[in-house]
């Protein structure tokens, strides 16, 4: 080992030995060679300070993505996975071995062993999977509005839709329902709501309306509606104690990218309702990995950026993480790039005037390195090598490192169809999740009331309604299980509508 090998040792194995648990990320590489045994580690604490990979197409990125939710798993940590692409199944699969594998983990100084890990298959289609849900009443009437791209005064009409259905009790489960409640509040309601709420003008609700099937073209009435997902159940453990890599797939998200921000969103802010307050502890409770995280910026509105901005740092606080995998850093907005505190850079290639632009650009935004020319390196990398900088946990920068990583101990490649059906049948979570329900809700109890003598009034007809379900089933209904948990639900919700900013309707309504 010449002097400058020994110095680069000595930097990076201060710089990535830490005092808790941490995930092996690889080992470092010096002038294109890599330097046996010096591992590069990342800190289990710092993954709620979430993370970045990008590199160009074919560089490794994913497989980066695989290796380190394997490692996530392994350390008890479940770890939530958008598959966008539908390549990461292969996690459900032991890996097969290879050469060349056996040979990058002699450097890294760990052996290579193929690995099956737990894994729950999720979809928000009809791909084969547990049906991930969310009735509109969670959804609340601020992300709503901001999904939909309306206008203040659309967005006052959405509020008391939502409001009137709160005051009557009137779960809002679906897409169905929402529609019903809109015709209602310009129909039979009219007068009603007027007078409580103020007026609401036949145009806007039509916008909505318009909007609203916008919406469902990208297949949104699969998502609204019941069983919605209970988020704990991303934080399940197998047997030996590893934890759940949850995969979403999202195949066929990529055509729909705006139900693709609106679940995100939607998710995290019920993981941000749900989760306890966590501070800063020894590891995290749930890893959100987003493959071709584009998908999420490219089509958001401006209004969405704020909210997907904003929850991002305050999920923090709950021990989630989330990694953005990327082509570019300049895909993911300057906002929640500045969060980021785990980097890992793949290769670029320099192709145009542009790639060279980004290139510079890319390289000026690391830490200057002793070691490395970092442009030069950044266009000559191999496959499955990164730059990695990240966290350390005292939340000091680590230095920039060129890393050649591990390959995933789990399959590179899809599970087969045969292999998709097994794991769905073992599945507690289909079993839980995949049975239709439509329960009694806006839609049925308006079209019922439309039916009934006009001069009725709500408050009556829904205390009617209980008691004759109640004389005639004894037992507590469906309707009133929904109410119940709907009327609980809308009051968190309102906390969460606070803590994002975004109680500003609220007055503006009255
Ligand atoms: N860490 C790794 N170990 C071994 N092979 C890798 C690794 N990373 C990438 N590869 C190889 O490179 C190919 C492309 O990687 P992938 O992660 O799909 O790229 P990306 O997501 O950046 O397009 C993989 O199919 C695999 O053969
Ligand atoms: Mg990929």
């Amino acid at each position: 080992m010449n002097g400058k090998q020994a110095k680069f040792s000595e930097a990076i194995t201060n710089g990535y030995t830490f005092k808790g648990d941490s995930v092996l990320l690889g080992c470092g590489i010096l002038d294109g060679t890599p330097v046996d045994g010096i591992q590069v580690k990342a800190p289990l604490k710092m993954f709620n300070r979430h993370g970045l990979i990008s590199g160009a197409t074919g560089t490794g990125k994913t497989k980066t993505l695989q290796g380190i939710a394997e490692g996530l798993s392994d350390a008890g940590v479940p770890v939530l996975v958008m598959d966008i692409k539908g390549d990461l199944s292969g996690l459900a699969a032991a890996g097969n071995p290879h050469l060349k594998i056996d040979e990058r983990h002699k450097h890294i100084g760990a052996a290579w062993k193929a690995t099956a890990f737990p894994v729950e298959l999720l979809t928000l289609s009809d791909e084969p999977g547990a049906r991930m849900r969310a009735t509109i009443s969670e959804f609340g009437p601020v992300l709503l509005s901001k999904i939909l791209g309306l206008n203040d005064t659309q967005e006052g009409a959405v509020a008391i839709a939502f409001k009137f259905c709160d005051d009557n009790a009137y779960p809002l489960l679906d897409i169905k329902d929402f529609r019903a409640v809109l015709q209602h509040i310009i129909g039979a309601g009219k007068d009603e709501v007027q007078q409580k709420y103020g007026l609401v003008s036949t145009s806007s609700v039509g916008a909505i309306m318009r909007k609203l099937l916008e919406l469902e073209q990208q297949g949104a009435s699969r998502f609204f509606g019941e069983l919605s997902t209970d988020v704990d159940d991303l934080l399940r453990l197998d047997s030996n104690g590893r934890g759940y890599i949850n995969t979403i797939r999202l195949a066929d998200m990529q055509s729909t990218p705006k139900l693709f921000s609106t679940f995100m969103l939607c998710l995290l802010a019920e993981i941000y309702e749900k989760f306890p307050e966590k501070g800063d502890t020894d590891r995290p409770e749930l890893v959100i990995f987003i493959d071709e995280a584009h998908l999420l910026f490219d089509e958001a509105s401006k209004a969405l950026l704020s909210q997907i901005e904003t929850i991002i740092k305050l999920i923090r606080s709950k021990g989630v993480g989330i990694f953005f995998c990327t082509q570019l850093p300049t895909d993911i907005p300057d906002a929640v790039l500045s969060q980021l505190g785990m980097k890992v850079q793949h290769a670029l290639r320099a192709f145009t005037a542009k790639d060279r632009k980004s290139i510079k650009q890319v390289s000026e935004n690391y830490p200057i390195s002793e070691f490395y020319h970092i442009d030069q390196v950044l266009t000559q990398m191999g496959t499955g090598e990164a730059f990695i900088t990240l966290l350390n946990e005292k939340g000091i920068p680590s230095p920039l490192v060129h890393t050649l990583l591990k390959a995933p101990a789990s399959r590179m490649d899809v599970l087969t169809d045969e292999e998709i059906k097994k794991l769905i049948r073992s599945s507690a979570l289909v079993t839980k999740y995949n049975t239709d329900i439509d329960r009694e809700s806006a839609y049925e109890i308006l079209t019922a009331k439309l039916q009934k003598s006009a001069k009725d009034d709500a408050a009556l007809q829904v205390e009617e309604k209980r008691t004759t379900t109640r004389s005639t089933r004894q037992t507590k209904t469906t309707f009133e299980k929904v109410m119940a948990s709907s009327v609980t639900r809308t009051i968190v919700r309102e906390v969460t509508r606070g803590i994002l900013g975004v109680l500003g309707i609220k007055s503006r309504r009255r």
